[in-house]
């Protein structure tokens, strides 16, 4: 086993340096791309269903994979034959619309490789994560998998040295001037030589804390969108008063609930009384804490009555409907949006979250055993490079990790007005982990976390909670 040195004290404090850190990166890089990113023009390979790892998820049909014009230019490499079985869980409308896109771009420059699209539905990866850890314990690897930065990728498979070591890839693609330095330092741990070893390929940033309106919804009922959490409840109030549910949740998906819990605490303590809740300095039994339960708690009085049997993305299609008026929810609601064609939504952050960015990104690993390495390298050398994240990120609501990208090309997707905000906003906000989607903590404090959130849900004790969560504090800190 090998022992990483990281705690996440490194990790929130190198958090708030990733706007600096950002801005240093800077617009004004130029476009380095990978030597191995697609760069061909070619035939395109169908995507195979993985029936044995994909019971139940919409596998991309071959012609869904075949249909679009090339990608990107330049000569088809026949060097690499086979498959490629890519684990992740994008298997809605804008995650899967992403995925696709670097599909059909890996496709057009390795035609003779067939990509097995193991995606395990399920949002946050709360289905995913449990196969994943089964398919690595049994040594039974797909080629590469989906895994956020931060804690779920350091005190997960690294930890657990089920991953392989991609310092080279880093050196060779040019990584480690490419990626913000604080995006570079949660993707690596240092051994006790003081040697840095990188773990996985960031393809994105997303963030989290961002309330998502019905634009139609608000001016029919002459409503601005909320700042704090008074205004929240003025216009929830007068929604409620219309027969309108305020706050679309879905919380069949496992990740929702405590997902709006996280914005609460995050909007009630501010930036660092958040991350001093998972470092350590503030106290899970902090009156403030109590006042964001009490909040949370008000909150569920609004949602929308089917809550318990939608998932993210359908209660996403009550604000589009016009059913519920608004849902807080990361961004990759704007890819649903766009997936789905909707355009007549706003956004602001949720409420008491202004200037500040909760962050989390999305990484590929390379397990050990890897069946097919060459083909999975090829796939971190395309994910990590620039047109890899322009082509990747426009359909899936994040911006792109790299300080260098943000300029698709020609005919590509572009950024849309979100994004542009969001990538505005990640070089001058206050950078703050998200404990929900893997940055902040480690996956059991997550899961604890988030048990006692969805228990939240339908007990509403909000002393018991608190008493739960003190608990987990303890635990997770080896009290
Ligand atoms: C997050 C992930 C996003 C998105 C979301 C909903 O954890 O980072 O890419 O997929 O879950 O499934």
């Amino acid at each position: 086993m090998r022992k990483p040195k990281y705690n996440i004290l490194t990790l929130a404090s190198i958090l708030m340096l990733l706007p600096l850190l950002a801005a240093c990166g800077g617009d004004n890089g130029t476009s380095t791309p990978s030597a191995g990113a697609a760069t061909g023009s070619g035939g395109s390979t169908p995507v195979m269903a993985n029936t044995a790892v994909m019971a139940n998820t919409p596998v991309m049909a071959s012609t869904a994979v075949m249909t679009g014009t090339a990608v990107m230019t330049g000569t088809s490499n026949s060097s690499l034959t086979g498959k490629l079985e890519m684990f992740s869980w994008w298997s809605t409308g804008g995650e899967a619309a992403g995925l696709k896109k670097l599909y059909q771009a890996y496709n057009v420059t390795y035609p003779n490789v067939n990509i097995v699209n193991s995606a395990v539905a399920g949002g946050a990866g709360q289905d995913a994560h449990a196969v994943l850890n089964n398919r690595l314990q049994n040594n039974n690897p797909p080629d590469a998998f989906q895994i956020h930065m931060g804690h779920e990728l350091i005190d997960g498979p690294v930890a657990a040295g089920q991953v392989e070591d991609l310092s080279s890839l880093y050196q060779s693609e040019g990584w480690t001037k490419t990626f913000p330095q604080g995006v570079l330092d949660i993707v690596s741990s240092t051994d006790a030589n003081g040697t840095k070893h990188y773990w996985s390929v960031p393809v994105n940033i997303h963030r989290a804390n961002v309330l998502w309106y019905n634009k139609k919804v608000f001016s029919d009922n002459n409503l601005q969108p909320p700042a704090t959490f008074a205004d929240f409840f003025t216009a929830a109030d007068a929604l409620k008063a219309k027969g309108i549910a305020a706050l679309a949740l879905g919380d069949k998906d496992s990740f929702a609930a405590p997902h709006l819990m996280e914005t609460v605490l995050l909007g009630t303590l501010g930036a660092d009384g958040w991350k001093g809740l998972w470092t350590g300095t503030t106290k899970w039994d902090d009156p403030k804490v109590t006042e964001a339960l009490n909040t949370f708690k008000k909150m569920l009085g609004y949602i929308n009555s089917d809550h318990a049997s939608l998932s993210w993305d359908q209660a996403n299609s009550e604000v589009i409907s016009g059913k519920a008026a608004m849902t807080i929810m990361g961004d990759w609601a704007n890819a649903d949006y766009i997936a789905k064609n909707f355009t007549n939504y706003g956004w602001v952050n949720a409420p008491g979250t202004k200037g500040i960015y909760d962050a989390l990104s999305d990484t590929f690993a390379l397990p050990k055993g890897a069946p097919d390495r060459d083909n999975a390298i090829a796939w971190l050398k395309l994910a990590g490079s620039q047109q890899g994240q322009d082509i990747f990120n426009p359909l899936k609501g994040s911006i792109p990790a790299r300080t260098d990208a943000g300029k698709p090309a020609a005919g590509q997707p572009s950024y849309n007005d979100y994004l542009k905000s969001a990538m505005s906003d990640w070089t001058k906000d206050t950078i703050v982990p998200s404990v929900v989607h893997g940055a902040a903590a480690k996956p059991s404090w997550v899961k604890d976390y988030t048990d006692a959130v969805n228990a939240f849900v339908t007990k509403q004790d909000v002393t018991a909670t608190q008493s739960q969560l003190v608990t987990a504090a303890a635990t997770a800190m080896g009290k």
